[in-house]
Order: structure tokens, then sequence, then C-alpha cells
């Protein structure tokens, strides 16, 4: 950590917002700040051969877990038994604390009965899934719509000119509504709008509901089964570094997406 420059870091997490924004409005346009992006994230990764196109290595790790942890930490950052899960799971970082909910493992400190940094990352994902769609798009031949395609053959030698109909082929996107599931109360009942990690330990049944927030199939996230574990330490350790600074999460109206975090802030204790 000590090797990497506070504003390399503070300008590439800019960019990449400000680049990712303007994406789904303009398609053009934003090669001089692409070009700075790649300055800073070159800085950051000087290994040129081990990363080629630096940003491809550091998007789909970033873009998603910042997210996650910014919407944990508001979520948790006011409850003092969710903060506690988050520090007794910093002590032992392992798998099999991170899926603990037992009681007897961690009730001997006065909380956190029946829950674990994993239901807490869960119900974060449901409520807040930084991907609310997944989209596939596939040809398909649409047989109401032919269109001629000439073809050249010799007959007695003589050239002929032939129209072949071929069925049309479109491209046809369809897109999943990850949050609309999430928030469903058909599917997580009544209180779907609401945070409440301890549901996990009744959707343990392969039955139950589940989270669709890493995609599915072939294209699945390749860090479905490691960025929950790393979301829960570095909320963890986020946590610790506040407390041990003085320091304290002041919270905003309401929790943000990759925007609407103006009125949140992070402030001495005393002030
Ligand atoms: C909470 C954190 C994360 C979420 C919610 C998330 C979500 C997703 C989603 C929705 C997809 C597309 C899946 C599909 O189209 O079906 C995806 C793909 C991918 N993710 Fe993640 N991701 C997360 C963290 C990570 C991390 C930490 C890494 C790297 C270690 C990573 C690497 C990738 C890669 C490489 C792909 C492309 C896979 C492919 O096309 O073959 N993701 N992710």
């Amino acid at each position: 950590m000590d090797t990497l420059n506070a504003e390399d870091l503070r300008s590439s997490a800019t960019l990449i917002m400000k680049l990712w924004t303007s994406s789904k409005t303009a398609s053009s346009g934003n090669e001089a700040e692409l070009s700075k992006l790649n300055y800073h994230l070159r800085n950051l990764l000087p290994d040129a051969e081990k990363y080629p196109n630096p940003i491809n290595f550091v998007i789909p790790t970033w873009e998603t877990l910042w997210r996650l942890v910014a919407t944990c930490l508001a979520r948790v950052y006011d409850n003092a038994e969710y903060c506690h899960v988050f520090e007794e799971f910093l002590q032992d970082p392992t798998s099999r604390r991170f899926h603990d909910h037992s009681d007897s493992t961690i009730s001997n400190v006065g909380y956190s009965d029946g829950l674990c940094a994993d239901f807490i990352i869960n119900e974060t994902l449901r409520l807040h899934p930084p991907s609310r769609h997944i989209s596939r798009s596939f040809p398909i031949e649409t047989p109401s719509i032919s269109i001629p395609v000439p073809k050249l053959t010799f007959v007695g030698g003589w050239p002929v000119l032939t129209l072949d109909w071929r069925h049309r082929t479109q491209i046809q996107t369809e897109v999943a509504d990850i949050e609309a599931a999430h928030l469903s109360t058909d599917i997580w009942g009544m209180n779907a709008l609401t945070f409440e990690p301890r549901r996990w330990a009744l959707h343990a049944d392969k039955d139950a509901p589940t989270l669709f927030v890493f995609g599915h199939g072939p294209l699945m996230c390749v860090g479905k089964k490691w960025a929950p574990m790393a979301a829960a330490i570095i909320v963890g350790a986020i946590l610790e570094c506040i407390k041990a600074d003085g320091l304290e999460i002041v919270g905003g109206r309401s929790i943000g997406g990759r925007e609407g975090w103006d009125d949140w802030m992070i402030q001495s204790f005393e002030t």
C-alpha cells in the first residue's frame, strides 16, 4: 500500500466513475479522460507486460466491489451488532467464520446471535445489487422477413444470376431485471424491502430464493466465491481504521448508487 500514490488512486476512481456514467449517454468524446485514466492506472500497475491494458484488470473487481463495500458500510455503521460481526470476522478472516452463524461461536460476547458476515453481505447484495440488469444478445432468424441474396451459377457454360431467399437474421437482446427479482415480495415475503440479514438463516435449503447478482451460466462472474469475503474484510478493515483514528461515519439522506454520496461524511469524533 505504501508504494501506491494516493493521487493516482483518487484520480483513477474519479475518472472510471465519470467515464462509466457518461458511457450510458454518450458514445464518444471521452478520449482525453480515457488517456488520463490510463496514465494513472499505469502508475499504479507499472508492469506493462503483465498488465498490457490495466483497465481490463481493474474494472471487473473495482467497479462492483467498491459499491458493495460502500452500501454495506452505509447499512452497518450505526448498528453496534452488525459492526461487531465485522470486527469479529476481521480477527479470524476465514471461510469458516464468514459463514458461521451458530450461537455458540459468537454469543459469548453478548450479541450477534445467529448472525454472520456472510448474511450481512448477502442482504446488502440483495437490496443493492451492483449489477441491476444483466443482458444477453444473440442472433435469431426471423421467418417472416426474407431477404434476396444474389447467387451466380453456370448452366451449360452460361452465367445465370438467381436469387436465394433467406430469413433475415436479427440481433435480439434479453435483459434480466436482477433488482426486481431481489426486491420481489412474491419471492422474499412482505418484508422484502427491509434490511434483515437474519433472513438468510431461513434461506439455507436448496429450493430457497437466491441472488442473481453474479450472473448465470457460462458468463457467470469468476469472482463469485471470492468477492463476498473480500468485501467483508474491507468493510471490517475500514470500520477498524475509523474507530482507531477517532473518526465516525455521518450518514447522508439516502444510500447512494454509483452517485448520490455527496452528503455522506467521515469526520473526527469530537467535531
Ligand atoms: C460483489 C462483487 C461482484 C459482483 C456483483 C460481480 C458481478 C458480475 C456480473 C453480473 C458479471 C456478468 C455475469 C453474466 O453476464 O452472467 C460479472 C462478470 C465478471 N466478473 Fe464479476 N462481480 C463482482 C466481483 C468481481 C471480482 C472481485 C472479480 C475479479 C476477481 C470479478 C471478475 C469478473 C470477470 C472477469 C467477469 C467476466 C466473466 C466472463 O465474461 O467470462 N468480479 N461479474
